[in-house]
């Protein structure tokens, strides 16, 4: 896995009212990785509560990981760097530890190129969620004109400038990382592929072609996420396994995926949630618990993206 802390905190759906409290309590706790996103609208409350940390002392910059997202409206090559810019500021950070590309289709910027490319400017005017995802008349996203792999050599150049120390990609399929990493002239490798990874969806397929090419995988929505009808906590076998091992379903289900040298994510807002779940090191799955949490795969995908599904690059058209 690298450098990538195996746990980490997401910041999705974590409003601004109390991502601050969350990230701070989640220091404290001994997180030192925090995935944030441009789109989850929340990276200046997210950035706050790290400044406070490190003004408290209880934490240095370089101890910490934190990862942004390039949000695709900004998939432009001459956008990449504002975008990055935008994130930065809103964290008040100098650098990113990681960068990722989203999700591999790009949609039509929100704004003109020259409004786009003075960051000042497209920072006062970016309003999150506005422009964030531009729909035609029967309300599906309007496409842009671009190619990852163009767009993953203005990433390349980030981390030439210093903006970002590693890059790496997120929802993309086998074949759409295999087009990036077979690009001519690759500078830079991905070091993740950032995917929604859980007992009902364990992509064993893609996880092991990326451990092969040495991409390592997160797993976003570990724990099955707050999806009305889907209750993965509440599964028997998990409840099982956690009652076994004296231990939350919660813990299991993080567990699992670092036995399976998956970098895991869970989102929570809640103190005793971001505190359970980092106690995950001091426990182990049997192999059997392992063979049984699989077993519960039902190739359930939680997070698709209903309006992009007719861009050409909507990643889950080839399911591997
Ligand atoms: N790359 C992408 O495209 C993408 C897409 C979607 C999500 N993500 C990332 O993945 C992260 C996780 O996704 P997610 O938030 O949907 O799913 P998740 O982490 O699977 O689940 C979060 C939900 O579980 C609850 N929870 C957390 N810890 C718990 C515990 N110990 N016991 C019981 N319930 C617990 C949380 O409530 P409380 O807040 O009350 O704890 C929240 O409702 C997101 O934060 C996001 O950054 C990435």
């Amino acid at each position: 896995m690298g450098d990538i802390p195996a746990v980490g905190l997401s910041c999705w759906k974590a409003s601004p009212g109390k991502v601050t409290e969350a990230v701070k309590v989640a220091v404290d706790a001994g997180y030192r990785h925090f995935n944030c996103a441009y789109f989850y609208h929340n990276e200046k409350e997210v950035g706050a509560g790290i400044r406070y940390k490190i003004k408290e002392g209880a934490v240095r910059r370089e101890d910490l990981f934190i990862a942004s997202k390039l949000w695709c409206t900004c998939h432009k090559k001459s956008l990449v760097k504002t975008a990055c810019r935008r994130s930065l500021k809103a964290l008040k950070l100098n650098y990113l530890d990681l960068y990722l590309i989203h999700w591999p289709m790009g949609f039509k910027p929100p704004h003109p190129e020259w409004i786009m490319s003075c960051s000042e400017l497209s920072f006062c005017l970016s309003r999150p969620g506005v422009h964030d995802l531009p729909l035609d008349e029967s309300d599906m996203v309007i496409p842009g004109d671009t190619d990852f792999l163009d767009t993953w050599e203005a990433m390349e150049d980030l981390v030439i400038t210093g903006l970002v120390k590693n890059i790496g990609v997120s929802n993309f399929n086998h074949e759409q990382l295999e087009r990036l990493l077979n690009k001519p002239g690759l500078r830079f490798k991905p070091v993740t592929n950032q995917i929604e990874c859980h007992p009902y969806l364990t992509q064993k397929n893609l996880i092991s072609f990326c451990q092969s090419r040495d991409v390592s995988v997160t797993a976003y929505r570990p724990l099955g996420g707050s999806c009305e009808g889907v209750d993965l906590i509440d599964d028997p076998v998990i409840q099982r396994i956690a009652k076994e091992h004296s231990k939350s379903p919660a813990q299991i289900l993080i567990r699992f995926q670092i036995q399976r040298n998956v970098i895991v994510i869970p989102g929570s807002i809640t103190p005793s949630h971001i505190k359970e779940n980092i106690q995950v090191f001091d426990f182990e799955l049997t192999q059997h618990d392992m063979d049984n949490i699989l077993s519960l795969d039902r190739n359930l995908r939680l997070a698709t993206f209903p309006i992009t599904k007719n861009h050409k690059d909507y990643p889950f058209h080839i399911e591997y």
